[in-house]
């Protein structure tokens, strides 16, 4: 066979395929979400998320240290508040000596070079378990209360260290609420990472279970994303970039390569993908099963949000893959 073309001649050698990679991953493309709780010298393992734990401050620590060893250079905390905490009004999510900011102050102190990203939206305090106040008499989550609640949140959360902002909360016109409260309380060098395309997932039941804050009543479906839908997104991100988001979210990640593909064409800003806690489990509880090559599809799907056009990856395997790419 004579043939012109043989695109495997490309393949033929490691130093051959290594050449030609068209996208490599880094520990630094990773933010690394933990969860903290309270107490002292406790790791309390999440069932569903295995390999990852609540834990208490000095053990966050601990934990951050070691990412950072690995070269990951972000993080993004969750707080299990207790439940005496919740409220309907969630107000303990902007309370100075809140979990969370407790938490934020002791990391920023003990690795100051390390970004914080703080996630804004009420559900960790919520006693409703939304991510915006609910109108108590007609169940409805009360857009512009919610938003007047979240920029609390947000310059609370500013005040206590955090360098990334996470609206993850899905209501309409916060990102230009928080930037201008932001801006005028001189935290104009604070980032917004909006999430700006959130989709109303079944990829988020670990994580509701690592911080009991599954819904109440109801679903999230009148603020979270229709998963049938990609024009939507594209406009949820451009009112998002209008109003000052300096980096853009997708979420979940690997059912929506798609719409991380789209957005790449139409923005110039950062795109990050959460590879939310659902994903995780299926890869582990699959390799725990023998049934996958656990490392090798880690590896692979972590590529895959490369190739589909992010820059920023959330993701629990962080300190795995960092530690593969030592
Ligand atoms: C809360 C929030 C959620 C996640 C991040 N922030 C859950 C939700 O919207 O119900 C999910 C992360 C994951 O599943 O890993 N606003």
């Amino acid at each position: 066979m004579k043939l012109q073309q043989r695109p495997r001649r490309n393949r033929s050698s490691e130093a051959l395929r290594s050449m030609i990679r068209e996208n490599v991953l880094t520990p630094n493309d990773f933010i690394a979400p933990l969860f903290v709780k309270e107490g002292k010298g406790e790791r309390e393992e999440i069932k569903s998320m295995p390999g990852h734990a609540r834990l208490s401050i000095d053990e966050l620590i601990k934990e951050a240290r070691e990412l950072h060893s690995l070269g990951v250079e972000a993080i993004a905390l969750f707080p299990a508040i207790d439940d005496s905490k919740k409220t309907t009004d969630a107000k303990e999510a902007w309370n100075p000596e809140n979990l969370n900011f407790k938490a934020a102050r002791a990391l920023k102190e003990a690795l100051p070079d390390m970004l914080l990203m703080g996630d804004i939206a009420l559900d960790p305090y919520s006693s409703d378990g939304h991510d915006g106040i609910v109108d108590p008499r007609s169940g409805e989550i009360l857009n512009d209360q919610s938003v007047e609640a979240l920029i609390k949140q947000s310059l609370a959360s500013a005040k206590a260290g955090f360098d990334i902002l996470g609206p993850s909360d899905m209501m309409d016109g916060r990102i230009g609420a928080i930037r201008s409260a932001l801006d005028h309380e001189n935290f104009e060098r604070t980032l917004i990472m909006s999430y700006s395309v959130k989709y109303a997932s079944g990829f988020y039941g670990p994580f509701r279970d690592a911080l009991a804050s599954a819904p109440k009543k109801g679903d999230k479906k009148t603020y979270q994303m229709d998963p049938a839908n990609a024009r939507e997104a594209l406009r949820e991100a451009s009112l998002d970039e209008a109003e000052g988001a300096d980096i853009l979210m997708v979420k979940p990640g690997l059912p929506y390569l798609d719409v991380i593909y789209r957005l790449r064409q139409q923005t110039t800003l950062p795109i990050a993908a959460y590879n939310v806690s659902g994903e995780y489990a299926m890869v582990k509880a699959a390799a725990q099963n023998g049934w996958i090559d656990g490392e090798k599809v880690m590896m692979e799907s972590l590529t895959a949000f490369k190739r589909a056009g992010c820059d920023i990856i959330l993701t629990y395997f962080a300190k795995e893959a960092a530690r593969l790419l030592h």
